[in-house]
């Protein structure tokens, strides 16, 4: 039988020289391996407790939406700049490669709600790090962080040291 990371594609030196980017369009578009990949990432999920789930634009809405409809749980979507129409907190970030800023709207996490946060895949860690920085601003605790791929050579878990972080895939 297939396991998840046999649908993943690997392509050199996208979108710079030098990175390896691992390309979830592959998985995405064969049913069982989509269906793999949202499972047990879900798993992971139902371990812990939840009240919301958050999820980065853009690929952390492909994975964390189908959980959170799967379990019957919220999903907040958590946005590049300049995207949402009402009050925002934001958070700037370096990336594997370039910068950006995100944001969530102030009312999307109750003081005292428990969130998972899903991701496709952590390289630096800076992109959770900030979601978890505005989670926890908004007074929401983070109870677990979960990614379907991990590149664990550039530490991204050493940036999440105080987070319980779970990935499906790791490459080193
Ligand atoms: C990618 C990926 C993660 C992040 C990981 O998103 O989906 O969210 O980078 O990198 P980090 O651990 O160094 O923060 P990207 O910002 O490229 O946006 P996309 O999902 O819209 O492609
Ligand atoms: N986002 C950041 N680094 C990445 C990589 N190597 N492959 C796919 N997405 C990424």
């Amino acid at each position: 039988m297939k396991k998840v990371e046999d649908y993943v594609r690997s392509i050199p030196d996208f979108p710079e020289p030098g990175i390896i980017f691992r390309d979830v369009t592959s998985i995405l578009q064969d049913a069982d391996g989509l269906q793999l990949a949202i499972d047990e990432m879900q798993h992971f999920v139902e371990e812990v407790d939840c009240d919301v789930i958050c999820g980065t634009e853009s690929r952390g809405f492909i994975f964390g939406m189908p959980i959170a409809y799967n379990l019957h749980k919220p999903f907040v979507p958590i946005r590049k700049k300049g995207k949402l129409p009402l009050e925002t907190v934001e958070e700037s970030y370096d990336l594997e490669y370039g910068s950006a800023t995100i944001e969530m709207h102030k009312d999307s996490i109750k003081p005292g709600q428990k969130v998972v946060i899903i991701d496709d895949l952590i390289a630096t860690g800076g992109t959770v790090e900030a979601c978890a920085k505005m989670i926890e601003r908004l007074g929401g605790e983070v109870t677990r962080i979960v990614f379907l791929m991990e590149l664990a050579g550039l530490k991204g878990r050493e940036k999440l040291a105080k987070y319980d972080v779970k990935s499906v895939i790791r490459y080193d």
